[in-house]
């Protein structure tokens, strides 16, 4: 027969392992505000009163059996209840209380060795059944609810993250051809973005196809007066003259931040690196003097 465990650990045990599985379920769900809903407190008022009422009727059927226990075993049972809970709980962690000064001796017979069989302690074999409580509980879960599902989880995070680039987009005023200024880190970036949508028409050097030469001095269109807001206006604007080079900013196909970047990036392949060994012929008007920036 059981000892008795402390009604007040037993309940809160329980309702604890209730909890956990509700709010495991609640999270799997992204529901975790419902936690707190009104409903959810009753719910946990009742279970409680429940588990009370359980703990009662335990208490009862236990007295009832006592009663019809030879004295003996009515002496047992009350030397295993000796002691507070804590007490009772150590004993019962530690020590294995019906056979624990009996250890099975096993008989080997060949070779005359008689082994010891001592009996696991038993704060082990319950770690091994919480282990199993456990992947129970997380198999279920796992299987049958989103929880710790890393698909599920990427999904979350990468929406948030979309999220984020949206407030953050809406939230930093783009880069206008007034403030847009050549900046050397912006490069790297800026020859991705060139790479993807411009490198068909002028290679990823930049050295022309069916787009001009974009590292020679000569210039076809020439609106501002420095050569970083030149190819600034004109990815913004596109060509008057050639609708093959299209307005990319203008028509938001590339907001104005990309756009600084890319602008650095063929400003920097213009004016600061290598000219590519072979490139499409000039074109337009050669510019020497380009106002400083
Ligand atoms: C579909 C082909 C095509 C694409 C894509 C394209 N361009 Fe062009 N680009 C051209 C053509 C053609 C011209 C020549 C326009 C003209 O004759 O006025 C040009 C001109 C230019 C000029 C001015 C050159 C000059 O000498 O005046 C710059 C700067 C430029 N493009 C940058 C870019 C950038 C940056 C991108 C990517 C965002 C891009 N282009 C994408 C075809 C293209």
């Amino acid at each position: 027969m059981r000892s008795k465990i402390s009604s007040f650990i037993m309940i809160s045990s329980f309702l604890s392992i209730i909890i956990f599985i509700f709010y495991v379920f609640l999270k799997s769900y992204n529901h975790i505000s419902y936690f707190t809903h009104p409903i959810s407190i009753f719910f946990f008022i009742i279970i409680t009163m429940l588990l009370c009422i359980l703990e009662c009727v335990n208490h009862l059927i236990f007295k009832k059996k006592l009663q019809f226990l030879s004295e003996k075993e009515r002496i047992k049972i009350f030397e295993e209840n000796e002691g507070n809970y804590f007490y009772r709980f150590y004993r019962f962690i530690f020590y294995d209380k019906i056979n624990n000064n009996k250890v099975k001796r096993i008989d080997h017979g060949f070779d005359g060795i008689i082994e010891l069989d001592n009996k696991l302690p038993m704060w082990w074999i319950h770690l091994f059944y919480l282990t199993i409580i456990f992947s129970a509980i997380y198999f279920f879960s796992y299987f049958l609810l989103d929880f710790s599902d890393p698909y599920e989880e990427y999904n979350i995070s990468y929406k948030n993250q979309l999220k984020e680039i949206e407030i953050f987009e809406k939230n930093t005023p783009q880069v206008t051809i007034e403030n847009a200024v050549f900046k050397k880190y912006l490069v790297n970036d800026g020859k991705i973005i060139f790479e993807k949508n411009c490198a068909t028409c002028h290679q990823s050097d930049g050295s022309g196809n069916i787009g001009p030469n974009l590292t020679d001095n000569y210039w076809i269109n020439v609106k501002e007066k420095d050569l970083f807001k030149n190819i600034f206006s004109i990815i913004w604007n596109g060509s008057d003259n050639n609708p093959t080079m299209r307005a990319f900013g203008k028509t938001g196909e590339i907001k104005g931040n990309d756009i600084e970047k890319i602008s650095s990036y063929v400003y920097f392949i213009n004016q600061k690196s290598k000219k590519p060994l072979r490139a499409k012929a000039p074109q337009g008007k050669k510019i020497i003097k380009w106002k400083e920036i």
